[in-house]
Formats: structure tokens, sequence, C-alpha cells
């Protein structure tokens, strides 16, 4: 029950007004835009052999997103890290076969997600998440050699014990630590005060070799709760026996990196407008795109890197791991559409609908819709809606082109994570994947039903 008064009430709104995410900077927007202008030849290329609507897979962006990760965590434990790509954030297997090429694990959260992994030969994957089935952990059993289970309870531990009991196999396995105890994110692991039973029970399965723990919080916009997560785990690690302690092989830290550029955000979707949304709707202004602000990978990385060696190393030896999803898929994909019907200068269908990216996603965010047909570095107001029969299928309330018509090629860039893997079979059709090549090649077929 809140202990706040209504007067006080008055006194955090007002302070929230006052607060607002500050303006995403023109000139960022703009630098962003002609990024992909510049580049626009290959775009049109892809729709024009492929059609619209489009998902295109920009593997240069990919792999140079993997390889910059990879190289910010390089020198910043006492071992490597593992490095393991979650799946759920883009489950497109040239999306997924990329980051394989460059060496990264696969961190997966289903039977449906590890047979994708299973199906591209990955060897090293960690399968984690809530409510394994039977299926799933006797799928993961079967592939002991290339899969490390990380356990969310007691009871999967049981399960997974039988289940690998019944094939006389040895399974890897970590366990998932709680990250907050409170509210619905309990869902997820044990508590960690719970650690030192947990690991008395696993030494009764003869079966399952727990060696490792695992947590992870996400929408990290810098790394303090990480960090903050960090310093619990010393206490527990500290209250621990030292056998179990020596056991400890790996410590997940989990995924939640959010890129750099920050959260871009419409105004009516951060904290002061939609307070001033419901007090006064006619203030919002769809013209100023906001931000919140995010953390350079590399900062991530050395802060991480001081917290394990001030509260992990002097406790364990063990190997950081590591589950970004978001981070390195985003810039990955973008969204191609055609204008399908010009209702007037300011209001305009497009052939692709939000179900291609499974949520009402640009009613918050803000991403520039580029006119690629005739491009301008000038953003002008219309609101640009996909063609399901919602009012909430929206794409944006502005394009940056000269002018907009029937046919016109859009593009929305850097849709790649949470979008695709999310997308519904819902009225409309989904669109084709399609790889982008470099300047100047064609576009490929995306690679075989995947
Ligand atoms: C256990 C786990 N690891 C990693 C991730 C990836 O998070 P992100 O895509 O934000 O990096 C998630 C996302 O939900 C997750 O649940």
């Amino acid at each position: 029950m809140s202990t706040i008064r209504p007067d006080d009430y008055i006194r955090l709104a007002a302070q929230i007004l006052k607060q607002n995410a500050a303006e995403l900077p023109r000139q960022e927007i703009s630098a962003f835009v002609s990024g992909y202008i510049d580049r626009k030849d290959a775009f049109l290329q892809a729709a024009e052999r492929h059609g619209s609507p489009l998902y295109l897979i920009d593997t240069d962006a990919l792999r140079q997103r993997a390889m910059q990760f990879q190289e910010a965590f390089r020198n910043i434990f006492a071992q490597p890290p593992g490095v393991y790509y979650a799946v759920k954030s883009n489950n497109h297997p040239l999306v997924i076969e990329t980051f394989l090429d460059v060496d990264l694990g696969l961190d997966v959260s289903s039977g449906v997600e590890l047979q994708i992994a299973l199906d591209l030969d990955a060897f090293d994957i960690v399968f984690s998440g809530p409510g394994k089935t039977p299926d799933e952990l006797d799928l993961a059993v079967r592939h002991a050699d290339r899969v490390t289970v990380l356990i969310d309870s007691f009871s999967e531990l049981r399960r997974l014990e039988a289940c690998a009991a019944r094939s006389d196999t040895h399974i890897r396995a970590g366990v998932r630590l709680t990250s907050d105890p409170n509210g619905l994110w309990r869902k997820f692991g044990i508590a960690p005060s719970e650690l030192e039973n947990f690991l008395s029970q696993a030494d009764q399965c003869p079966h399952v070799s727990v060696c490792g723990l695992q947590f992870h919080t996400s929408w990290n916009m810098d790394p303090a709760r990480q960090i903050a997560f960090i310093g619990k785990l010393a206490k527990v690690l500290g209250a621990l026996s030292p056998g179990f302690r020596s056991q400890l092989e790996f410590v997940d830290i989990g995924g939640g990196y959010w890129p750099a550029q920050g959260e871009w955000l419409q105004e009516a979707a951060t904290s002061a407008g939609m307070l001033r949304g419901i007090l006064d709707p006619d203030s919002i202004s769809r013209g100023i795109p906001r931000r919140m602000p995010g953390t350079p990978i590399e900062t991530f990385a050395r802060e991480l890197g001081r917290a394990v060696l001030e509260h992990l190393a002097p406790r364990l030896d063990a190997r950081i791991c590591l589950e970004p999803g978001r981070w390195l898929c985003n810039d990955g994909m973008h969204l191609l559409m055609t204008v399908i019907d010009c209702k007037a200068p300011d209001l305009v269908i497009t052939d692709a609908g939000a179900n291609a990216i499974g949520w009402e996603r640009f009613e918050h965010d803000y991403f520039p819709v580029i006119n690629l047909t005739r491009p301008a570095m000038t953003e002008r107001p219309c609101n640009v809606l996909g063609c399901l029969c919602t009012p909430h299928d929206v794409w944006g309330y502005s394009y940056w082109g000269e002018d907009i018509q029937d046919g016109d090629i859009l593009m929305i860039p850097t849709q790649g994570a949470y979008t695709y893997s999310l997308r519904q079979n819902f009225i409309k059709a989904l669109p084709k994947a399609v790889a982008i090549q470099p300047p100047g090649a064609r576009t490929r077929e995306k690679t075989s039903g995947r």
C-alpha cells in the first residue's frame, strides 16, 4: 500500500514534468539518415529484385557489431569471456549464422531455438529460461556435448537429473539466480540465498554437473544494475562452502546491453510526455524526438571488468560469460516497404503492417522513415501507417524526403532487435527476408527456407 499523500503526487508530478528526457540532437538524426541515403541504391535494388515489403539483413553490420563487442571485452577479464548471442532477439538463421561465423556461442531459451541452433551446427550453446518442458530437457540431454543447461529451479534440477539418468548421459549445467526478488522478475531462477542448498541438492544428482551461475538484467542503459548484482553475488559467494565455490567454472552475467545511441522515443512515450498526455493532450508535440541516453559498450566492458575484479575474482576462478542480444542484432536488419495509398500529403498507407514487427513499436519509439525514392535531408510531418485494420498500426509521424507518393519505397533502418522474432501471422502476409550485399553487388536470396 503506497504511503504517498495526494499533495506529494503533485510535487512528484511537477518533478517528472521538469525532468523531461533530452531532445535527440538534430545533427545526430541527420547523420543517421544521410548514412542510409548514401546507400540507397543497394536498398532500392533489393526492392526491385525481391518486391516489397522486405526485411533487409545487413550481414556486414552484424559482423561489425560482433567484432566491436568482442574487441571491447577482449582483455577485460582474467580469461577471455564466452560470448553467447541471445537468439530470441532475432532468430533469423542468417543472422545467427553470421554470428556463428565469427565464433560466438548461442544463448537459446526454448526447444524451438535450441533446434535452430543445432540445425546450424552450433557447438557451444547455453539453454536458459523458465519452464523448460520434458521434451526441451530431453533435446538438451540428447545434445549434451554441445549444450549447457542453465537451470531455473529446484524442480527443474530434479527433472533434468531424471531425464539425463534415463539415457545415462552426463550434462553440464549452471543455475540462474534471481536478480530481483520482487515483482514479476521473481519468476526467473532461484533466490541467491538458496544457492548453497541448490548446490547440495545438485550434489545428489550424478548426471548433472552444476558448474556455473547465471543472472540477467534487462534494458541496461548503463552497467549500474549489473554491477549492483555482482556486488550482491560476492556476498553470497563469500558465505558459500569452499568446496561448492571451487566447482564454479563460469559466471554468466547475461545480456541487456543497450546500444550507445540510447533509446529514441516519441515525446508522448517519455514519463513527462505520458503525464502531459493525460493533463493536456494538445501540448504533446510529435516533432521532437527524445532520447534516454545509452553507454558505449567499451564503458560497459571497463566497468564490468572492474566489478568482477573487485568482487568476484578474489572468491572465484571463473570464466565470465555474456549473453548480448539487442546490442548485436539491432543494426543488422532494416524494414523496407512501399507506399500503397497516399491518401493525403500527410497521410499514407504502406504495404507492410505492424504484424511484421509484432508490436506497436512506433507509437512509442522514434525512428526515421526514409523515402528512398525521393530522398532529401528534410523531415516532413506525415502519418505513415501500416495496412492492418487497426489504428495502432503506425510506422511514424513523419518521413525524410522531398515528397511522398504512391509507389515510393520507404525504409526504417536498424530494426533488428525484437521485431523479426516477434512477427505475427496477423491479417497480412509477412515480408520476405533478404540479405543486402556490399555496395556494387546485388542482394542475394535469403538462405533457403530459414
Ligand atoms: C536470459 C537472457 N539473456 C540474454 C537476453 C538478451 O537480452 P538483450 O537482447 O537485451 O541483450 C535476454 C533477453 O530477454 C535474456 O532473458
